[in-house]
């Protein structure tokens, strides 16, 4: 059964500005916060997870994007492992010792990265192909193209492959905005997120590559979960659901609303766990 972590929403606010989706003009509603929130977490179970949940912790407003504050996963010979991120912004990078502490108690091994000047902000920038072969690392916005690079050689010493993608689209500032992986051969990414370099790795790995238009991206239709068959998503359109359809996916909407005015939505709600 996979196991997935989330956060309650129960501190969630916007109090400032971290990416363009946010303005303290906008009041988070946070009894439909809940609501939706909540939803997401009977999805997933629904699509056979097992959710695991953190404590959320006052003043921590986006501790509720649980994909950020460490980066997790397994391997061969080392077992589970736990990266734990380094955070842009103050508030955030207070919540990485929770998620990490977290880790710890269930016997994951820590991999400290020297991080010096350089950022990285977990799964919101580092997605594992899905046969865990290599990673993909955004930087550009958040992670640091130095950050990337000494998380790569970390992950070398365990013999995975790192691919650097810059990113140049203030509105996909993390990976997880602007690609998403479907299976092993196709993804969904959005071309005016990438670089010219970026661009060609992609085209070179990953066999199928479907596009998403900018206003599908921004409003993160490439945000979406690929669960057990079904690919949850916040918004739907028509070039969307074909794109699911020929990949064998059936979309499953939720509304995160709310979360969309902090900047995240479906994945970066939460971190599956190995
Ligand atoms: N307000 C949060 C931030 O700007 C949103 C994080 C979204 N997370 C993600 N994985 N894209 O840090």
């Amino acid at each position: 059964m996979p196991k997935v972590l989330l956060c309650p929403p129960n501190y969630f606010d916007v109090v400032d500005q971290k990416n363009p989706y946010m303005s303290r003009e906008v009041a988070v509603d946070r009894v439909k916060a809940r609501t939706q929130w909540e939803s997401l977490c009977s999805v997933l179970q629904q699509n056979g997870c097992e959710v695991e949940i953190i404590d959320p912790v006052e003043g921590l407003e986006d501790m509720v994007f649980a994909a950020n504050q460490v980066f997790v996963g397994e391997k061969d010979g080392y077992g589970k492992f736990v990266v734990p991120s380094r955070m842009v912004y103050a508030s955030r990078h207070r919540e990485v010792p929770f998620y990490l502490d977290w880790c710890r108690k269930r016997d994951y091994h820590v991999v400290e990265l020297d991080y010096d000047d350089d950022y990285l902000e977990g799964h919101g920038d580092l997605l594992w192909h899905p046969d865990g072969s290599r990673i993909y690392a955004g930087y550009g916005f958040r992670s640091t193209r130095g950050g990337v690079e000494k998380f790569a050689a970390a992950m070398s010493k365990m013999g995975i492959p790192v691919e650097p993608l810059q990113l140049v689209d203030p509105y996909c500032y993390h990976l997880d905005t602007c690609l998403c992986p479907l299976n092993n051969e196709a993804a969904l990414i959005f071309l005016g997120a990438y670089s010219t370099e970026a661009l060609a790795t992609l085209h070179r790995l990953w066999k199928r590559v479907h596009l998403l238009t900018a206003d599908e991206a921004h409003r993160f239709m490439g945000n979406g979960i690929v669960i057990n068959g079904s690919y949850i998503t916040p918004h739907l359109t028509t070039e969307l659901e074909a794109i699911l359809h020929r990949e064998g996916l059936r979309p499953v909407i939720v509304d995160t609303s709310e979360f969309e005015k902090a900047g995240g939505s479906c994945f970066c709600m939460k971190t599956f766990l190995p």
